[in-house]
């Protein structure tokens, strides 16, 4: 994998309609990026339903918003109030919650904050996740539809805004949104949009994408994903399929 970031950390965030495959592209991404053994990679499960957890077999025993919660209660007990102390908890708990397998490391965000409340503690999370960040080659988050979460919740700077949708007319308008409110919100490098699912190259052809969503390339419709996904079984356990060869052509064309 060529170093194209100069030693920065590359942030991928998978965007898009719900259902066109985030999940399982993101499982598909890690898995490329990791077959080098030499690259340190961080994937952030975004979304409540931790499915990347499950697409990568990774047992979740503790979510950020688990740590969050934790803090919260103990700061309405009266046990943490200094700041230093519940930095220094946060810190600890942070890197407790981090699942590692070789050279990959996983941590869930699990449930949405509450609009609002505990902004302190909701800036220090997102402080942590952006210095644990910096310890990894690259970090890939999976989200629920949308983008603000990624703005708001996990962290500000996406290096790589992967856009994700399937042949369908609304798949398309979701990430044409997405894009435009990105272009506004937040400073990414690169964005490029991956069409998942598609049956073959006829039926590329027949879509016309505008050129500002930057197609980087399509993935067919792949019975390894569907039947790993059907047994519970781990996208990390694939060594080679369709899919997993037309997304390592996506990340080549984004420079990765
Ligand atoms: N290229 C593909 N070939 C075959 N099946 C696929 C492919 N991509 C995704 N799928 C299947 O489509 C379904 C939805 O995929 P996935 O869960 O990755 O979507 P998602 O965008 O993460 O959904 P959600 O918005 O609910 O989180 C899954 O059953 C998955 O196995
Ligand atoms: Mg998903």
């Amino acid at each position: 994998m060529p170093d194209s970031q100069n030693g920065k950390t590359a942030i991928l965030a998978m965007c898009g309609k719900g259902g066109v495959g985030k999940t399982s592209l993101s499982a598909t991404i890690v898995k490329i990026l990791s077959s080098n053994p030499n690259n340190k990679v961080l994937a952030i499960d975004a979304d409540p339903a931790v499915g990347l957890s499950t697409a990568l077999g990774i047992e979740v025993s503790k979510t950020v918003d688990d740590i969050r919660n934790e803090l919260i209660k103990r700061v309405g007990d009266g046990k943490a109030t200094d700041k230093a102390e519940m930095l220094s908890m946060l810190d600890y708990e942070m890197f407790s919650a981090l699942e590692e397998h070789k050279n990959i490391a996983f941590l869930a965000i699990g449930r949405p904050e509450k609009e609002g409340c505990y902004c302190q503690v909701n800036h220090i999370l997102k402080d942590l996740i952006a210095s644990m960040a910096d310890n990894f080659d690259y970090v890939v988050i999976d989200g629920e539809a949308g983008i603000e979460q990624v703005n708001r919740r996990v962290m500000e700077k996406v290096t790589h805004l992967i856009l994700v949708s399937d042949a369908s007319r609304k798949g398309l308008n979701v990430v044409q949104t997405i894009k435009d409110v990105s272009d506004d919100a937040i400073d990414y490098e690169k964005a490029g949009l991956i069409l998942n699912r598609l049956r073959n190259a006829e039926e590329r052809e027949k879509l016309s994408i505008p050129p500002e969503l930057n197609c980087l390339g399509w993935i067919p419709e792949d019975d390894t994903i569907r039947s790993f996904d059907i047994e519970g079984k781990s996208i990390l356990e694939i060594d080679d399929s369709p899919a997993m060869a037309a997304v390592k052509n996506c990340l080549r064309e984004i420079g990765l």
